[in-house]
């Protein structure tokens, strides 16, 4: 689904990501994990067609993120950092404006998108205006829009910042049943324990691969017990 090698992007005399090899396939659970400035919204940002790298090719879905960036947005769904919901329109207008926004006619995104809102409970807010839903509806539904289309990989950057932890662990269930139907998940958390959940992950340290693997083998390799040891190991204590 994806494979990049020596995946650079620079800011001027600034590197922000150094040199990634990547490659994921179909169905996994793919965890990019780093501090704050790390490079993970970066590297996401480039698989997504949404900026150009400076260095090294990256394929996702077939296309090349360089030189057909147009198909690479329309192949997959991307849920950014900050969730971009209007708040002064309802569950179902937002919906309605991603469909749009992916080209998607509404009824077909409806019918992609039902089973979905039924198993995340959101069937009975969809007239509700989003400004006055919960957090983690909210993400829900940012996550939903980012699924009107039907892609076959989705992009979740720190989709659990901000909502409280029984939220962040109905999300992964979520996270787990979207993998379980096929879909490729890419996720980046700076929650290490969140690690636990993804087949694989990268360790990102200033734009650098640190370590990659699965976090049972890396657990293993590094001799810890958790994640949380694992990246004091790797990156330091100075990591919260
Ligand atoms: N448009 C930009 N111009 C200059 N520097 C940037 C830009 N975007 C990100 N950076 C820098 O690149 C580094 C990596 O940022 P980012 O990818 O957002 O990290 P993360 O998502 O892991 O927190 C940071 O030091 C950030 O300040
Ligand atoms: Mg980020």
């Amino acid at each position: 689904m994806i494979h990049t090698t020596n995946l650079s992007k620079r800011f001027g005399s600034f590197t922000a990501v150094d040199g990634i090899g990547l490659d994921i396939a179909r169905g996994e659970i793919f965890g990019f994990l780093g501090a704050n400035g790390a490079g993970k919204t970066t590297t996401i940002r480039m698989l997504c067609g949404l900026l150009r790298p400076s260095g090294g090719t990256a394929l996702v879905n077939g296309y090349d993120v360089s030189k057909q960036s147009e198909k690479v947005k329309l192949s997959l769904g991307y849920m950014s950092q900050k969730f971009s919901l209007y708040n002064d329109l309802k569950a179902i207008e937002n919906l309605q404006f991603y469909a749009g926004i992916y080209g998607t006619p509404f009824p077909t995104a409806l019918e992609y998108t039902m089973p979905l809102m039924r198993l995340f409970g959101l069937e009975s807010s969809l007239h509700a205006l989003t400004g006055s839903l919960p957090m983690g509806f909210k993400q829900r539904l940012s996550l939903v829009c980012a699924l009107v289309h039907d892609p076959p990989l989705v992009f979740l950057d720190e989709p659990t910042s901000g909502v409280d932890p029984q939220a962040r662990r109905e999300f992964w269930q979520v996270i787990n049943t979207l993998a379980q139907a096929g879909k490729t998940v890419i996720v980046s958390t700076h929650f290490m324990d969140e690690a636990e959940y993804c087949h694989r992950v990268i360790v990102m340290q200033q734009g650098r691969e640190v370590a990659m693997g699965r976090p049972a083998d890396l657990k293993t390799r590094y001799q810890v017990v958790n994640m949380q040891e694992l990246f004091i190991k790797l990156v330091g204590d100075g990591y919260a």
